[in-house]
């Protein structure tokens, strides 16, 4: 587990664009799942402000970790919040956006998606492999769309699973972690003081830490990495 702590947001933001597309140049295509939430939001104004003209996004292929059930055109939508920060801002075929389509119905899209995933990206295991799977983590500890009181969702034998959200109760599209964990690298992102007590027994491995969905990402591939602003870091640097 590979932690990196930067002093702001927007620093994060900036490292992880130039991250991202160093990434992709050592690759012939990469299959890239999204998350959604505020942090990624920054990630993308940062790539299409800076590195719109530097990605060969022929060869980028993006899915999503997770997907609110509501139509594309909804605030809400994970995917209109990509469209409108990076992908109406860089030259990506519409082709290479798989999105989840939170206007069907949930249980039947959860098994159209994942024959998507089966059908686009390279299998590993029998699972589809990605190349980079791009997680946030919420205030409670979950991750894509597998909440605390729903964590069983993480060891289903499917690789998208129907979830709901534990206040809303909100149904979402989530992948599982049969393919989080199949990942060739996953990369969490996470800012503000919020998740900073979680983030501290997720990596200490104290408190209820085996409660929370991210502290189940642990990929096959050994490859993992926190990007963390200082404010979510504070308590593990006091740790320290
Ligand atoms: C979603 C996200 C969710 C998000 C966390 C963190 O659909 O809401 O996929 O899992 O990553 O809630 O969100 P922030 O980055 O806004 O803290």
């Amino acid at each position: 587990m590979i932690l990196k702590i930067y002093n702001t947001k927007q620093r994060l933001a900036d490292r992880f664009a130039e991250f991202f597309c160093n990434f992709t140049e050592e690759k012939v295509e990469v299959h890239v799942a999204l998350s959604g939430g505020s942090t990624p939001r920054i990630v993308f104004e940062a790539l299409a402000a800076r590195y719109s003209s530097k990605v060969d996004w022929g060869k980028v292929h993006f899915y999503w970790g997770d997907e609110r059930c509501v139509p594309p055109s909804d605030e809400q939508s994970n995917y209109k919040m990509t469209r409108d920060f990076l992908l109406s801002k860089v030259d990506i075929p519409e082709t290479n956006v798989h999105r989840i389509k939170g206007e069907n119905i949930p249980g039947d899209e959860a098994l159209a998606y994942a024959k998507i995933l089966q059908e686009n990206i390279p299998l590993k295991n029998d699972v589809p492999h990605f190349d980079l799977l791009i997680l946030g983590m919420g205030d409670d500890g979950h991750t894509a769309s597998i909440f605390p009181h729903q964590i069983e969702l993480w060891n289903s034998e499917k690789i998208c699973e129907v979830a709901q959200h534990p206040e809303t109760g909100q149904e979402r599209i989530t992948l599982t972690g049969k393919i989080i964990n199949n990942a060739a690298r996953v990369v969490f992102l996470v800012t503000g003081q919020a998740k900073a007590e979680k983030l501290r027994e997720i990596v200490r491995e104290e408190g209820s830490y085996n409660s929370y969905p991210a502290a189940l990402v642990a990929p096959e591939s050994g490859n993992l990495s926190w990007f963390l602003d200082r404010e979510a870091a504070v308590q593990l640097e006091s740790a320290r």
